[in-house]
């Protein structure tokens, strides 16, 4: 396995690679692994010959007052998992190596980085395609892996391959959850005790809604008042959003149509937590 800290080492591995007509699995990441980012390494590594992870906490993607500082890194560790993993390259880069101090250029979806995260993070999305773009030009993956967790961010990653025509096909990987249902997260790792426990209430409040919509719940606002309340049974947790919308577009719906995304963010005491899940009504 080799760790490519700089953009010309990582292209040339890439190329070699390349000579060598080895298909290229991509799976981006900030590091602080979990079994989530392994499912989709397990993904890549099924499918292609030469598997890319990259590790670097994006400070674009960060607002002023989000926590670039604190999040957790944890490189030996992640290298050690990786590399059970039979990953070929991890691509390990610095800030100054991805954005030195003249860089300028940044990449903006303006559709669908509109609602959801995108209207309390405002910038979230710009910073997530800019290094994704980025990565993609250095990498040249066939292929990259993304979680369903980050629901809006593949959606708004697959419209950007799309309109920017990168030769890359998107791949989305279910959740992966604890044995409990609680999205794996690294940002769970800031969770204390009775935080971990009140998180669980994410996963509760989805399968709520899940279930009222499959017994024929035709109206958002009373599902999403039923989830408002179990949510804020828990004396830890503060809602960010909880929105039921299109699959496709994340617009609002208002009323229940073929496939919702059921979509919500939570602070647990100071973590800020996401999850969702996808119904699909047949015939409606
Ligand atoms: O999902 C993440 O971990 C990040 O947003 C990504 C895609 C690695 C870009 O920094």
């Amino acid at each position: 396995m080799l760790i490519a800290k700089t953009i010309k080492q990582a292209k040339k591995a890439i190329s070699e690679a390349k000579l060598k007509n080895r298909t290229i699995g991509f799976v981006p990441t900030m590091g602080a692994l979990h079994y989530g980012h392994l499912s989709l390494v397990r993904a890549a590594r099924k499918s292609c010959d030469f598997v890319a992870v990259s590790i670097f906490v994006n400070p674009a993607q960060f607002g002023p007052k989000e926590d670039f500082r604190k999040y957790p890194r944890a490189f030996i560790r992640d290298e050690r998992l990786l590399q059970k993993e039979k990953v070929d390259l991890i691509f390990y880069p610095s800030v100054a190596e991805m954005y030195p101090k003249d860089f300028s250029t940044y990449v903006e979806e303006i559709y669908l980085s509109k609602p959801l995260c995108g209207l309390i993070r405002p910038g979230h999305f710009r910073g997530v395609c800019t290094v994704v773009a980025k990565l993609f030009n250095i990498i040249e993956p066939d292929t990259a892996y993304f979680g369903q967790k980050d629901y809006q961010q593949a959606c708004i990653i697959k419209r950007m391959v799309k309109d920017l025509n990168f030769p890359v096909t998107v791949k989305v990987v279910s959740t992966v959850r604890e044995k409990d249902g609680l999205a794996m997260s690294s940002r769970n790792a800031y969770l204390n005790c009775q935080e971990r426990k009140d998180a669980l209430v994410l996963f509760e409040s989805i399968e709520l809604a899940k279930k009222l919509v499959r017994g024929g719940g035709k109206n958002p606002k009373k599902i999403i008042a039923k989830m408002r309340k179990l949510i804020l049974s828990k004396k830890s947790a503060k809602i960010d959003y909880i929105e039921i919308v299109d699959a496709q577009s994340l617009q609002k719906v208002d009323k229940m149509q073929k496939n919702v995304l059921i979509a919500i963010a939570v602070y647990i005491g100071k973590t800020r937590l996401i999850d969702n899940v996808i119904v699909h009504l047949k015939g409606s």
